[in-house]
C-alpha cells in the first residue's frame, strides 16, 4: 500500500484542550507512536500523556521551534485549534516527505477564519447556506438599515475568529441592531468583528459533519450532534459546546450522501479552483431545514466536544490516518467506528460561558473513570485544567469532558451523566440531557 506513516513517528500535538486530550489518548494507542510532545500550555490530562514541548508555538518562534523539531526528529505535527492554522502553522512546518502537518494551510483555514469569504466560496459553488449580506468597517449605517428593514429573525456574525463568541442569534430587529453596533461601532471583537455577516435565521435540527480531506479524497466521519446552549432543554446563552454524541440518527445514509454531493464535494472543488489544496478536517456545521441541509458554518479543524465522542469509538490507527490526510494518501487509510454510540458530557466551572471561576481542586476523576469497562469504555478528557497538588485544578470554563461508549445512545448518555456527577469542584455543573432531542424526556 502506498504512503502512510513511518514505523516510528515522533509527534507534536498543538493545542491544549479537551479535543487535544482525546486526540492524544487515541494517538497513544498507535503502534507507530514514538515520542508524544504536547503543547507548552497543555492541560493536566495532556501532560499525563506526553512531554511538554519546551518551545513556544507562536509564529515568531518558528526558527527555534524548527531547530528543536529537527533535533527531536518530529515527523508529524497535529494542529488542533483554528487560531494556529490561521497563523500559518501548516504553511511554516509542513515539509514533505519528511515532516507532515495535519491541518490546512492558512489559505484553506480561511474558510473558518473569514466567514465573509466563506460565504462567497459557498455562493460561487452553489452550496446551500443561509441567505446573507456582508458589511465592512465603514458600513455601519447600511448594516443598520438592512436589519431594520428585515422583520424576520436574523443572525449576526463577526467575520473573523472569536473563540466561539462571535455569533449572535437574534429574535428581534432590536437585538440585531445591538449586535451590529457591538461589532461595527463598539468593536467588542476588535478586528475580528470589523466585518459582519448578517444572515437569515434558519430553523431545524443541527448536525456536525466532519470529513477528512487529503486534497482530493473526502472521508466523512460519523455525524455528531453538539449542544450549544448552556442550559438544559437548549436554554440560555450559547457556549462552545456542552456535550455531543455520535452517530446521530438524524444523519441517515441518504442525508449523508446528499451532504457529500451538495456540500462537501462542491466546496473542495471550489477551493481547488481558488488554487487551494485543502488537507485536514472540513467540519460542516449544518442545519437540517425543510429545504434540505444548509451550511451554518465551516470549521477547518476537529470539533470540540465532537472529537471526544468520535475518538471514543474510533477504530484503526489515528496516527496513520492523520499522516495520510496530510500526505494525500487517505484512500489507503483504515477508518472505522466501533458499533454502538458515544456521548461526551462537559462538566463546566461556575460562571461559564461568562467569566468562569478557576483554581479550584477537582475531585472524583478516578472514581468516574472506574465506571468504564473494556466493553463500555469511559474516559475523562481534561479541557480547562492545570496540574496542581495533590490533583488537578480548574483552569477554564469547560473543565472535563466525560465521554462514554455503550451499545446505544441512552446507555452512553446515562453512563456519561452518571460519571459526570462524580466529578466535583466548587460550582461545577453540567447538562444532564445531552442527546435529549433523540431520546425524548428523561
Ligand atoms: P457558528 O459558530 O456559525 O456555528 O454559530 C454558532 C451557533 O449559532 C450555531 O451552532 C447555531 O446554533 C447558531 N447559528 C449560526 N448561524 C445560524 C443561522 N443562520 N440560523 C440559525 N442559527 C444559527
Ligand atoms: N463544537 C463546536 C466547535 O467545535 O466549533
Amino acid at each position: 500500500m502506498k504512503g502512510g506513516a513511518p514505523d516510528r513517528c515522533n509527534v507534536l500535538l498543538a493545542g491544549s484542550g479537551g479535543r487535544e486530550h482525546a486526540l492524544a489518548w487515541k494517538l497513544r494507542q498507535s503502534p507507530r507512536l514514538g515520542d508524544l510532545w504536547v503543547d507548552p500550555s497543555a492541560n493536566a490530562g495532556l501532560l499525563s500523556l506526553g512531554r511538554a514541548c519546551p518551545q513556544s508555538l507562536e509564529p515568531r518562534n518558528r526558527f527555534h521551534l524548527e531547530r528543536w523539531m529537527e533535533r527531536e526528529d518530529i515527523r508529524l505535527v497535529v494542529v488542533g485549534p483554528e487560531a494556529l492554522l490561521e497563523q500559518g502553522m501548516a504553511d511554516d512546518l509542513h515539509k514533505p516527505p519528511h515532516r507532515m502537518v495535519f491541518g490546512p494551510m492558512r489559505a484553506g483555514a480561511r474558510l473558518e477564519s473569514d466567514k465573509a469569504w466563506c460565504k462567497q466560496v459557498l455562493r460561487s459553488a452553489n452550496v446551500p447556506t443561509a441567505e446573507a449580506r456582508t458589511f465592512g468597517r465603514d458600513q455601519l449605517e447600511a448594516a443598520l438599515h438592512f436589519v431594520r428593514s428585515r422583520p424576520d429573525p436574523l443572525v449576526v456574525k463577526a467575520s473573523g475568529l472569536c473563540a466561539g463568541k462571535g455569533v449572535v442569534v437574534c429574535d428581534t430587529p432590536a437585538q440585531a441592531e445591538t449586535a451590529v453596533r457591538d461589532m461595527l461601532e463598539r468593536r467588542i471583537h476588535g478586528d475580528a468583528g470589523a466585518t459582519v455577516v448578517i444572515e437569515e435565521r434558519l430553523q431545524g435540527e443541527e448536525v456536525s459533519v466532519l470529513a477528512l480531506v487529503d486534497g482530493s479524497t473526502i472521508w466523512m466521519l460519523e455525524a455528531c450532534q453538539d449542544h450549544k446552549r448552556v442550559g438544559e432543554r437548549d436554554t440560555g446563552p450559547n457556549t462552545s459546546g456542552m456535550g455531543a454524541y455520535c452517530p446521530t440518527p438524524l444523519a441517515t445514509e441518504p442525508l449523508l450522501r446528499q451532504v457529500e454531493r451538495e456540500i462537501l464535494v462542491p466546496t473542495v472543488d471550489a477551493l481547488r479552483r481558488e488554487g487551494i489544496d485543502f488537507r485536514g478536517v472540513l467540519y460542516a456545521g449544518l442545519m437540517l431545514t425543510h429545504g434540505g441541509p444548509k451550511v451554518l458554518e465551516f470549521n477547518t479543524r476537529f470539533g470540540d466536544p465532537e472529537t471526544q465522542a468520535l475518538m471514543m469509538r474510533w477504530r484503526g490507527d489515528l496516527l496513520d490516518t492523520l499522516w495520510r490526510t496530510a500526505e494525500g494518501s487517505l484512500d489507503g487509510a483504515e477508518i472505522a467506528f466501533a458499533p454502538g454510540s458515544s456521548c461526551c458530557v462537559v462538566v463546566c466551572a461556575e460562571g461559564y460561558p461568562g467569566k468562569p471561576r478557576s483554581g479550584d481542586p477537582i475531585e472524583g476523576l478516578d472514581q468516574a473513570e472506574a465506571l468504564g469497562s473494556s466493553d463500555m469504555p469511559l474516559a475523562c478528557f481534561h479541557a480547562g485544567t492545570k496540574a496542581g497538588s495533590p490533583g488537578p485544578l480548574t483552569a477554564g470554563g469547560r473543565v472535563v469532558g466525560v465521554t462514554a461508549a455503550a451499545p446505544d445512545l441512552r446507555q452512553a448518555a446515562g453512563r456519561a451523566s452518571e460519571a459526570a456527577s462524580m466529578i466535583r469542584f466548587q460550582g461545577s455543573f453540567f447538562r444532564r440531557d445531552i442527546g435529549h432531542r433523540m431520546l425524548g424526556s428523561r
